[in-house]
């Protein structure tokens, strides 16, 4: 790979900006900081330095430069990410370096021609009855265009004849959930594709249109390219937008996502009708900090709406409730009650807390002392999850006036609840913890060394000139590949640097244990000499260590005492030091 590319690239983005889009960034210092999307991070671990650019959380330990960030971010390989920031920043690199092909392209390849064969389907003359039924459902051509809308018909096989025809193995095309023996598996169906987080058609959700007394929708089975639970509909369409309006709308079925989009609402993503899953999550993280729940409004969507709520909560994500009335779901009330009301609804949604409580008021009765007491307590409870204090007052004060309790009555209670979730916060935090192992005097020294030799080429000759021996292999390794890095560029800094030894993962791990050093940027030459002494008198005591290891096991005395007089020059040599 070309070093030199790979730099120009590079230094096309700042890291600080391009961070910036996936996850908000705080400045802190000289680095900025946000909430590590690579794990379940509670406070903002991800620190991202500008004048490193480099990225390093400091509770899961992941780092790298903006290459990395987009590989671990987007789940793409090391050549997919220099190649999607190459064409950001328009840069051309060479042919040979896409030719990454997708191992799983030719799966996408048949699902397309698949997709392809339904849309015409429902362009056809026998698609007359199918059109009719989303033209009632009022979804428009250009709708059925966007989400490639298709259509399969009543015939017993014409999926698998077309395919097989063109070569795909029936095992294959049974394995994909597309065919089942030597028939289609979707027949009488109106046809949604269903795309993985990059957009590629992995699956397809089949609806009945014409009254048939069978499954409402029929999906794809679980395959290797598609996971119900690993997939967010509309995602990828949805990204642009969300990126755009700081939230994302978190929907149940399809039909509601692709309704919202027809009244220009296209930050809405849907699981399909199951529980929000730990993968989708990840995935909305990806998008947005603050996820609003706009589920069915009846029983089944409440439900979910405080078990996707809670467990959005639990992973750092804000949440807003649009609650719907009447048991409808997005795309009746869109239809029942306009865009316009809609819009509205949008932007009054309420904060989880805020719904939760509104459910609990839900029959109680006021001028029983019993039932307003437990109300109280469970709203008390519900303050106590809010991390912002003024938001916490002025639910207090709502309470307060609601229920006629004194304030300050209610805030004792809320202070007791609070004083005991801190400790629990506080154990939480002691055990999770990461305690890295604890290095003796010499191996810091070895990596602060490193260190500036990563951020001042000067370091390197001096290193070189002393002709020091790291006694511990990774950093002797480590060293030399720096040593190397200059010699062949001419110039040295983190962020290549790590692009440099990407595929050496032993070295990747000392390396950003390295980094993540933090170091002064300023260093004397005279700190470096008294780095290099501080490695030269651990060899020598390593040697003294040997050597006394073999006095041990040498029993001619001769021997013996030649070896102890080696030790005993040793000792001299640097008897003033340590
Ligand atoms: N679902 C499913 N199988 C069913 C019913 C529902 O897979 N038999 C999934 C679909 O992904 C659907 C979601 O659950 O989008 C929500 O179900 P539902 O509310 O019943 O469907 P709607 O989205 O309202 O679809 P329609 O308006 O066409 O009835
Ligand atoms: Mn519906």
């Amino acid at each position: 790979m070309d070093q030199n590319l790979l730099r120009k690239i590079r230094e096309n983005v700042d890291i600080v900006e391009f961070i910036g889009k996936y996850i908000p960034l705080q400045k802190k210092g000289k680095n900025y900081f946000g909430l590590c999307p690579f794990h379940n991070d509670n406070n903002p671990s991800l620190s991202v330095s500008r004048e490193k650019q480099i990225y390093k959380c400091f509770v899961c330990g992941e780092a790298g430069n903006v290459f990395n960030f987009l590989m671990k971010f987007e789940n793409i390989s090391f050549k997919e990410a220099v190649q999607t920031i190459a064409n950001e920043v328009g840069i051309i690199v060479p042919t040979e370096f896409k030719k990454e092909e997708n191992k799983n392209k030719i799966y996408y390849d048949i699902y397309d021609i698949a997709n392809k064969f339904f849309q015409n389907n429902l362009l056809a003359k026998e698609g007359a009855k199918a059109r009719e039924y989303l033209m009632n459902r009022k979804l428009d051509m250009e709708t059925i265009k966007e989400f490639q809308i298709g259509l399969a018909l009543n015939e017993r096989a014409a999926l698998t004849k077309m395919l097989v025809k063109k070569g795909y193995d029936l095992k294959l095309l049974n394995d994909l959930g597309l065919v089942s023996d030597d028939h289609d598996i979707y027949i009488k169906r109106i046809i949604f594709p269903l795309t993985n987080p990059k957009g590629e058609i992995n699956g397809f959700s089949g609806r009945i249109y014409n009254g048939e007394h069978t499954n409402k929708y029929l999906n794809s089975k679980e395959t290797f390219i598609f996971k119900k639970g690993e997939n967010l509909f509309n995602y990828n369409r949805a990204r642009e937008e969300v990126r755009k309006n700081k939230f994302v709308i978190l929907m149940e079925g399809f039909m509601a996502v692709i309704r919202a989009y027809t009244i220009g609402v296209k930050n809405c993503v849907a699981t399909m009708g199951t529980a929000l899953t730990v993968e989708q999550i990840t995935l909305l993280k990806r998008l947005a900090t603050t996820v609003y729940l706009c589920l069915d409004g009846d029983d089944a969507g409440i439900n979910a709406t405080l078990n996707n709520g809670k467990l959005l909560l639990e992973h750092n994500l804000e949440v807003k409730v649009i609650p719907l009335k009447e048991g409808l779901d997005p795309d009746d009330y869109i239809l029942k009650y306009g865009s316009e009301s809609f819009y509205s609804l949008i932007s009054s949604a309420i904060s989880y807390n805020d719904f939760k409580i509104r459910l609990l008021k839900k029959g109680v009765n006021f001028k029983s002392s019993t039932e307003l007491s437990n109300y109280v307590n469970l709203v008390l409870k519900e303050i106590s999850n809010v991390s912002d204090e003024i938001k916490r007052e002025i639910m207090l004060k709502n309470l307060a006036n609601e229920t006629n309790v004194w304030y300050n009555t209610l805030e004792k209670k809320l202070n007791e609840l609070l004083a005991n979730q801190k400790d629990e916060d506080f154990k939480v935090f002691v055990t999770s913890k990461n305690v890295s192992k604890r290095k003796n005097k010499y191996e810091k020294t070895m990596q602060e060394l490193i260190y500036y030799m990563l951020i001042k080429k000067e370091v390197i000759t001096i290193v070189e000139n002393s002709k020091v021996y790291f006694p511990i292999d990774s950093y002797r390794i480590l060293a030399r590949e720096i040593s190397y890095f200059y010699e062949q560029y001419g110039y040295i800094n983190i962020a290549d640097f790590k692009t440099y030894i990407e595929d050496n993962k032993d070295l990747n791990d000392v390396f950003l244990e390295i980094i993540s050093l933090d170091l002064d940027s300023n260093v004397s030459d005279i700190t470096i000499l008294e780095y290099l002494k501080v490695i030269k008198d651990y060899n020598v005591s390593l040697e003294i260590k040997r050597l006394e290891k073999l006095i041990m096991n040498e029993i001619d005395p001769l021997e013996q005492a030649k070896i102890s007089n080696q030790i005993m020059k040793l000792k001299m040599g640097s008897e003033n030091n340590d």
